[in-house]
């Protein structure tokens, strides 16, 4: 059994200074929320669920009116090596075409962060599109990668460290989601400058928060990061569900094993049964909400028992385990505004599918 330990490591961190404050966690989809049912739970099992913040989420999940999980669960050490096989498909346009965009504006991204800078990574994953940046910048001071996977940030840093063995490199275990703190800065190498914090947040990772989430993590970033943080986000702009659909349901299935993973999961950690055979991945276009769902669709009326704890699901009924909103761009200015951040600079393909949007404190 491998539960995640009450306090994360982050939380011991000597670095962290007090002034790096966030709200507990972000919001969950308020319209999906409605309390699971007290139910008997055996001791060991109940003891099991507060201890663990994972188990929690899906005991409350499953005994939701409209079953759901919070997407971070996602990210286990198998979850994070299927995302990347994800990133690597020919229909998951997101990944490559941010890639380009990235190589296309990273010198007017380094100059705008100017010497010295800090930057911190909200879900750097494989820190792949990293470089892109880090070799732009002019003497950067020290990078922060911040992961919910241990295993995928410990590869991250050993190849980063490899290629950048200058570069201070800090990695914290973390759902950034829920920190209550940021890491302070840590002191550039001797002899490096200190320049300004530059938030980077690639991967369209804000479109998996609903618009009210995004503005909250956005606001405590703003906060947190200081007068002259700049905040570099990648975001997917398409709307047309024939581009999108196969993005997230791929020929291959890769999608689908990443999504039917978090069930494995469950099992493996949380002592659950569920037949993954019996349920099928779905992707679907909401076009009013502008975002693509994912969920697990029950094949026929069946029983799991999670912790000790059964839930039943209808034949058809669903778990719907990921949100991917793709905001117009009036939309996503109007977005970061509300949390705090000026919209300087953006950088878009031709095909309008994807952007880079660079983001500065404005003036309260
Ligand atoms: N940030 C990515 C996105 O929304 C995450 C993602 C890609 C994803 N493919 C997925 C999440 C499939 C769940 C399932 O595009």
């Amino acid at each position: 059994m491998n539960l995640l330990p009450e306090a994360p490591a982050f939380a011991r961190a000597p670095w962290l200074a007090p002034g790096w404050s966030l709200a507990r966690r972000a919001p969950r989809d308020a319209a999906d929320s409605e309390p699971a049912p007290p139910g008997p739970l055996r001791a060991d099992a109940a003891a099991r669920v507060l201890d663990s913040p994972f188990a929690r989420d899906v005991i409350d999940g499953l005994g939701l009116m409209r079953k759901s999980i919070p997407a971070t669960w996602l990210y286990d050490q198998r979850g994070s090596e299927l995302f990347e096989a994800i990133t690597g498909l020919d229909e998951y346009y997101p990944s490559r075409t941010e890639v380009w965009i990235l190589q296309s504006c990273a010198a007017q991204i380094a100059a705008a962060a100017g010497r010295g800078a800090t930057v911190v990574e909200l879900g750097s994953g494989s820190s792949r599109k990293t470089p892109l940046l880090l070799e732009a910048l002019d003497a950067p001071a020290a990078y922060v990668p911040i992961d919910i996977s241990a295993e995928a940030l410990a590869g991250a840093v050993a190849s980063l460290r490899l290629r950048f063995p200058a570069l201070r490199i800090e990695p914290l275990v973390a759902d950034f989601t829920r920190l209550t703190h940021l890491p302070a800065l840590p002191l550039p190498a001797p002899g490096r400058p200190r320049g300004r914090r530059v938030l980077f947040f690639p991967g369209s990772t804000i479109g998996n928060f609903t618009p009210e989430a995004a503005v909250g993590l956005l606001a405590r970033l703003a906060q947190a990061a200081g007068d002259d943080a700049l905040l570099i986000v990648g975001a997917d702009a398409t709307q047309d569900p024939r581009l999108l659909i196969p993005a997230y349901d791929d020929r291959r299935g890769v999608t689908a094993a990443f999504n039917k993973n978090l069930l494995a999961r469950i099992n493996r950690e949380l002592d659950g049964d569920f037949d993954l055979d019996r349920f099928d991945h779905q992707a679907r276009w909401d076009a009013q909400q502008q975002r693509v769902e994912m969920h697990l669709v029950s094949r026929g009326a069946q029983q799991v028992t999670v912790l000790g704890r059964r839930f039943g699901f209808a034949d058809g009924e669903t778990l719907h385990t990921e949100n991917s909103y793709k905001h117009g761009l009036l939309k996503f200015r109007a977005l970061v505004a509300r949390a705090g951040w000026a919209h300087r600079q953006f950088w878009m393909d031709s095909r309008g599918r994807y952007a880079v949007h660079v983001l500065e404190r404005s003036a309260a």
